[in-house]
């Protein structure tokens, strides 16, 4: 197991996690500092997941975003967790296809991050990298049924394992991660007969997005439950906060004050001192 370059205090993911019929598991996304310090005492564990390439950066899909961009914002979450387990996406182009390309890619996320565990999109193709990946210490997140890095169209995104052959494949493939020693199995976008065969099927506890409540725990993008991204809201998501007409609303209100000369006010101040006041505390950024 390799090294990493960041300290922690987070135990390690799968006492975190806790094993398979414990209470549900609660996962959201994170991307950056200020979201993971808010986060840490409520979650489980938060996912650094490639969906920032569209989240964050407007990109059209996850396909786009690079290694280096992955471990940023890694470290910037594994930095901010004291308590919940981080878990870094792979990038597509980045393990699927050799083993020691895969393994040098994973190590270096773990490291250069100091994430607990990376997670990799893929099924019964996956499991021998997968093993490597297990086999050499570092815990891996499986993830099946939809899988956005594979996505070539909209009809990609559709629910999945609503026929008989589709439904066999995706309890394969969630099998054959599990027997390649993944901690947990994210299972994305299929329906609900599918996600409570594969949670029957599997060792390890599911954490289910699109899934239904038939997994062992839920995963959701944090932008789409706060409502900070509204391009498109997937009807698996439940809106807990709108976030973003907040925000817009915030916003407004500053530009109004700055254009009627109503801010800075003279709260916002410094004047020179008369006589001795109290000392400035100076702004630590920038
Ligand atoms: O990238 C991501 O945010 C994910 C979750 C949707 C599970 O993979």
């Amino acid at each position: 197991m390799t090294e990493s370059l960041v300290h922690k205090s987070r135990l390690p993911v799968h006492e975190i996690l806790g094993p398979k019929g414990g209470a549900p598991i609660v996962g959201l996304t994170a991307y950056t500092a200020p979201v993971a310090k808010r986060l840490d005492g409520h979650v489980d564990f938060m996912l650094v997941g490639d969906s920032l390439a569209m989240v964050l950066y407007g990109m059209p899909t996850t396909r786009e975003i690079d290694l280096d961009t992955m471990i940023r914002h890694g470290r910037a979450v594994a930095r901010s967790a004291r308590r919940a387990a981080v878990v870094v996406d792979m990038p597509f182009g980045t393990y699927e296809k050799d083993k020691e390309i895969a393994l040098a890619n994973i190590e270096r996320v773990m490291r250069e991050t100091g994430c607990d565990a990376v997670k990799m999109e893929g099924g019964a193709e996956l499991a021998d990298i997968v093993a490597a990946v297990t086999g050499s210490g570092i815990p891996v997140m499986g993830h099946v049924g939809l899988m956005p890095q594979r996505a070539k169209g909209h009809g990609d995104f559709r629910t999945k394992g609503k026929s008989e052959a589709e439904a066999r494949r995706i309890v394969k493939d969630a099998q054959a991660v599990d027997a390649a020693g993944v901690f947990a199995i994210v299972v994305e976008g299929v329906v609900e007969a599918v996600a409570r065969k594969i949670t029957e099927a599997v060792k390890v506890p599911t954490i289910g997005i699109g899934a239904s409540v038939s997994c062992d725990g839920q995963i959701l993008v944090t932008e789409d439950m706060s409502g900070l991204f509204s391009d498109f809201k997937p009807r698996f998501v439940k809106r807990y906060a709108e976030l973003g007409d907040d925000l817009e609303a915030a916003v407004a209100a500053y530009a109004q004050d700055v254009r009627s000369r109503n801010f800075p006010g003279p709260e916002h101040v410094v004047k020179k001192p008369k006589a001795a006041q109290p000392k400035e505390v100076p702004y630590p950024r920038g």
